[in-house]
């Protein structure tokens, strides 16, 4: 008898195929809804394996009822969304998709530091608005991102790869990270720093560490004052890391100049939100891995380490 799995979005055509000759295939058939709560809660008792995105909390409650569960792929690299303790106490796999990803990220992370630094939306709304109406010399002037220091929180592959791109702008390279990464110190030439001195000396500050209990509210009001009041702060990593509030207050203070977000501590991020009304703050909904061959990249990934799971082999992103 063939096991049974739930996805949790419609995948790409190739991936429900291959999926479907091995396992008994369920999914929410929608590409930009998700499944409520209490339908995945009530049918998860069905499945073997499910394989699922970072909007589904997979909870205490949840792993309850999904009784018949082995494994849990998250199609994401972070899987906060996953309550790791528990699946692990249940002997349930847990597995992520890593390394797909890095370069389409980095690349999104770059973006956004060159967009808030050279006001691009700002100044693209303005021309749309009517406002260049000569041209004239410090209108929608920005900050340099060539030659400046990058500091980056959080020196993991995606952490590695902004940096290398850093190094063609001949930044100077920072970070800090939970441990030091002498690999990567002596590919990048990176200086280790702690968090006070990281904050204190970069132009731009990038956030790219996963959000643990750890790293919950690391960047709060505290860290924000040590920061250049010309400095800008990018993160693509997620919304908890950073501390809204105190950076919607820092912004309004001028305590920093500007920012560039991906991700946020509520998302979909509510249009009445106070960081919308920021012109210096360029805003993302969450797209940072989100180029077409990425995310089937991620999606074949994750397909694969549900079924080598399934099939009693050891899934290549295990992560508990
Ligand atoms: C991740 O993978 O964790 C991203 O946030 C979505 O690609």
């Amino acid at each position: 008898m063939k096991k049974k799995i739930f996805i949790t979005r419609k995948p790409p055509e190739h991936v429900l195929n291959n999926l479907q000759k091995i396992f008994e295939v369920d999914i929410w058939n929608s590409e930009d809804t998700e499944i409520p709560r209490d339908e995945l809660l009530h049918i998860i008792h069905k499945f073997d394996g499910l394989l699922c995105l970072l909007t589904e909390s997979i909870d205490e409650e949840l792993l309850d009822k999904g009784r018949n569960l082995k494994v849990i792929s998250n199609l994401a690299v972070g899987y906060n969304n996953i309550c790791i303790e528990e699946a692990t106490s249940r002997g349930i796999m847990v597995t992520n998709t890593p390394g797909v990803l890095t370069e389409t990220t980095a690349d999104l992370t770059f973006a956004l530091m060159l967009a808030a630094s050279r006001r691009i939306v700002e100044a693209s709304h303005a021309l749309r608005e009517g406002k260049w109406r000569t041209w004239s010399p410090m209108f929608m002037t920005g900050m340099d991102v060539h030659g400046s220091t990058l500091g980056i929180i959080g020196l993991g592959e995606i952490g590695a790869a902004v940096a290398r791109r850093a190094k063609g702008f001949n930044m100077k390279l920072m970070y800090y990270s939970r441990s030091r990464k002498p690999e990567f110190e002596a590919e990048l030439d990176i200086e280790y720093a702690d968090l006070h001195t990281v904050l204190q000396t970069s132009d731009y500050v990038c956030i790219l560490t996963p959000f643990t209990k750890d790293t919950k509210n690391l960047i709060t009001m505290k860290e924000l004052k040590l920061m250049k009041n010309t400095a800008i702060l990018i993160n693509t990593a997620r919304g908890g890391i950073l501390n809204e509030m105190d950076l919607i207050q820092a912004l309004s203070e001028g305590i920093i100049w500007g920012a560039g977000l991906d991700v946020y501590e509520q998302e979909p991020l509510p249009l009445d939100h106070p960081l919308l009304q920021f012109p210096n703050v360029v805003t993302l909904p969450h797209i940072g891995s989100a180029s077409i061959q990425t995310r089937t990249k991620m999606w074949e990934l994750a397909a694969k380490n549900i079924t080598l799971a399934l099939q009693g082999k050891t899934p290549p992103n295990l992560v508990n």
